[in-house]
């Protein structure tokens, strides 16, 4: 089942019921770009709170955010989701394209906190931990499989590039896979996974692609002047995006019919 609310996710949280929801994942606005949506921070305590409260006991928790001097959402946000969540690891997501001046590192990264509701009782789906596309050289006898493990550092995911009017939607779309790896690791087929700053449902889509339900929440319409979605709700923009995998093949009749029923 898919879920989609266009308005705030402070309105919209506290309806959800307590421990509902298999994993979370949220990339909230960060306050590094121009862009009408990010201007305020939205991530305090309350936020923290009531994402505990509506997780499950094995939930995960993956926070999108930035470091360096002018992308330091990291370091505002570590202490607040860590008063309720178990902070578990750092994933660094190396980018292809770099920013910044002449006088300093070329800045080619992105991060997300891995987060869990309970460090004793947290799912982690052990079959998916495996890179299917960077095989061993060799296998030792106790390697249970012939593919390398995932680490923390990404390097093989690319960002999206197309233009607004093509698979680009968001002006800070993360890509499909990128989602689909967190989903992956801490649900299995039929769990749901919640996103409450869901832009153009990029987390809609990797679960449609991956069979999972979703709730997804965004309070703001596109104002991209240049894209064909301009004034439409984002989460308007994300059902239409899901709604186009049901026509690849990826999907069996009946997962279609179930997803078709959502519309
Ligand atoms: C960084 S963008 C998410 C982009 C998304 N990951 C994607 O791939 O398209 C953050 C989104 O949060 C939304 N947002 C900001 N504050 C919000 C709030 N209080 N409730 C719901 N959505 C909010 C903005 O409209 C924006 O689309």
């Amino acid at each position: 089942m898919f879920k989609y609310y266009h308005d705030d996710c402070f309105k919209i949280l506290p309806i959800i019921e307590d421990n509902s929801i298999d994993s979370i994942i949220i990339d909230p606005p960060y306050i590094t770009t121009s862009e009408s949506w990010d201007k305020e921070e939205v991530v305090n305590e309350l936020l923290s709170e009531q994402l505990f409260r509506i997780a499950k006991q094995s939930s995960s928790l993956y926070v999108w955010c930035g470091i360096g001097e002018k992308s330091n959402s990291l370091c505002r946000w570590l202490p607040i989701f860590s008063k309720h969540w178990h902070f578990k690891d750092l994933i660094t997501w190396k980018k292809q394209r770099g920013l910044g001046n002449k006088k300093g590192w070329l800045y080619t990264r992105e991060e997300c906190m891995w987060f869990v509701k309970d460090n004793k009782k947290f799912f982690w789906n052990e079959k998916e931990q495996y890179d299917k596309k960077d095989k061993r050289l060799f296998t030792m006898p106790n390697n249970k499989s012939e593919y390398k493990r995932y680490t923390n550092v990404w390097t093989d995911i690319e960002e999206e590039s197309g233009s607004m009017k093509s698979s680009r939607f968001h002006f800070t779309q993360k890509p499909v896979e990128l989602i689909e790896r967190c989903i992956k690791l801490s649900t299995i087929e039929d769990q749901t996974v919640l996103d409450c700053f869901g832009g153009s449902g990029t987390t809609a889509v990797a679960c449609a692609n991956t069979k999972r339900n979703c709730i997804l929440i965004d309070k703001n319409i596109c104002d991209i002047k240049q894209s064909s979605f301009y004034n439409i709700p984002w989460v308007d923009i994300a059902k239409q995006r899901v709604a186009t995998i049901l026509n690849t093949n990826k999907l069996t009749e009946y997962d279609k019919k179930k997803l078709c029923s959502l519309f």
